[in-house]
């Protein structure tokens, strides 16, 4: 049977958690009072959804979960807006990622709108845990694995589907500051034809060493190249953008990588490259998704036509970039010393957050 949101059952606890201070949430350590489980086997199809309070999983040291890294997620956040009503961004986004991502790991799917009323659902009850400040939200994690007790390599006859939450504030313990990064060149984080395009856990265990690599050399975190020509492709789990001037026609351009299968389908940055066709273009911008090398960059850099650059994810939303370590060099990516943001990436924060916090109505925000 399909997933069905009108046979969901709340089991609510007696035990409510105190609230964390917002300004002492760490990201992804704090969890709300319950959590949303939806089962699945393949002879029944999906079982009545249920909400229960937040409790350990049980599973035999056999699960293929454990095994095989039958495992995907997704990343998304509820915010609360001036009138204290409950938004999510994008909702829909997420649940067609989410189906691609179990699609390809012979996990099931699911009615995309009934997920989407069910985490609408889950989020409302557990809405006294998002702090109503900017830069605060509940981040909400789906997540599916596969759990028949096998080491038998196949199709898992059975899944969980879980969706926890965690509020939280700014991604970065320092707040909104700009990030130094190493290029990397002796790993890649995704190939044509590999799975670097879906929100599977196995894609991120294996970012842990060279980000730890990147730290140990005083970087906060990795820039992904790929192939001979290093092309620049992502920063550690974020989607990446840089301005830069044309050195012909000196116009301004918003380029990101395209999506050709080793990029993940970011929802921030299918806004911002959204947001930036509908509100630079018309200022002479052009934006652009297309393959950019790190050569490129140092270019542009040593010309003094690299305006800017940033991360972008749902996490952080952007985090901009000072510099990037490449091939013994250090490539400025346009701030000046005291600056921590361009007026750019500052400019794209304030947009994404006007729509998230619903102060700009529009219809990526879903009112729960
Ligand atoms: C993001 O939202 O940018 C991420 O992918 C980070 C998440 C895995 C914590």
């Amino acid at each position: 049977q399909p997933l069905d949101a009108s046979k969901l059952v709340v089991e609510k606890t007696h035990h409510q958690k105190a609230l964390k201070k917002p300004e002492e949430l760490i990201f992804g350590r704090n969890f709300t009072d319950h959590m949303l489980t939806i089962e699945w086997n393949a002879e029944t199809g999906w079982l009545a959804p249920k909400i229960t309070p937040y409790q350990n999983l049980s599973l035999d040291p056999a699960t293929c979960v454990f095994h095989y890294a039958f495992e995907c997620f997704e990343g998304m956040k509820a915010y609360k807006d001036a009138k204290g009503q409950v938004r999510l961004f994008r909702p829909d986004k997420n649940m067609a990622r989410f189906n691609k991502s179990a699609a390809r790991i012979a996990l099931p799917t699911f009615d995309s709108d009934a997920l989407t009323q069910l985490i609408s659902t889950f989020t409302k009850l557990e809405s006294r845990f998002i702090p109503d400040a900017r830069g605060y939200s509940l981040y909400l994690r789906p997540t599916m694995i596969g759990t028949q007790k096998t080491l038998g390599v196949g199709p898992p006859g059975s899944a969980l589907l879980y969706v926890i939450a965690s509020p939280v504030g700014p991604y970065y313990p320092t707040g909104f500051k700009a990030v130094s990064l190493e290029a990397t060149d002796y790993a890649v984080r995704a190939w044509p034809g590999g799975v670097g395009d879906k929100k599977l856990g196995a894609n991120y265990a294996p970012c842990i060493v060279p980000q730890r690599e990147a730290m140990s050399r005083g970087f906060q975190q990795n820039l992904w190249l790929f192939g001979e020509e290093e092309y620049v492709t992502e920063v550690g789990t974020m989607n990446f953008f840089v301005a830069i001037k044309n050195k012909k026609t000196g116009q301004k351009e918003l380029i990101t990588a395209p999506l050709d299968g080793t990029i993940l389908e970011g929802v921030t940055r299918d806004s911002i490259l959204t947001l930036a066709r509908e509100r630079l273009v018309p200022e002479g911008w052009k934006v652009e998704e297309r393959k950019f090398t790190m050569k490129e960059m140092d270019e542009a850099a040593s010309e003094g036509r690299l305006i800017e650059a940033f991360g972008a994810g749902t996490a952080a939303i952007v985090s901009p970039v000072r510099a990037i370590s490449w091939r013994g060099k250090l490539v400025n990516c346009g701030l000046k010393e005291h600056e921590e943001s361009g007026e750019l990436t500052m400019r794209v924060k304030n947009w994404m957050e006007g729509i998230q916090y619903g102060d700009e109505e529009h219809e990526w925000s879903y009112v729960c």
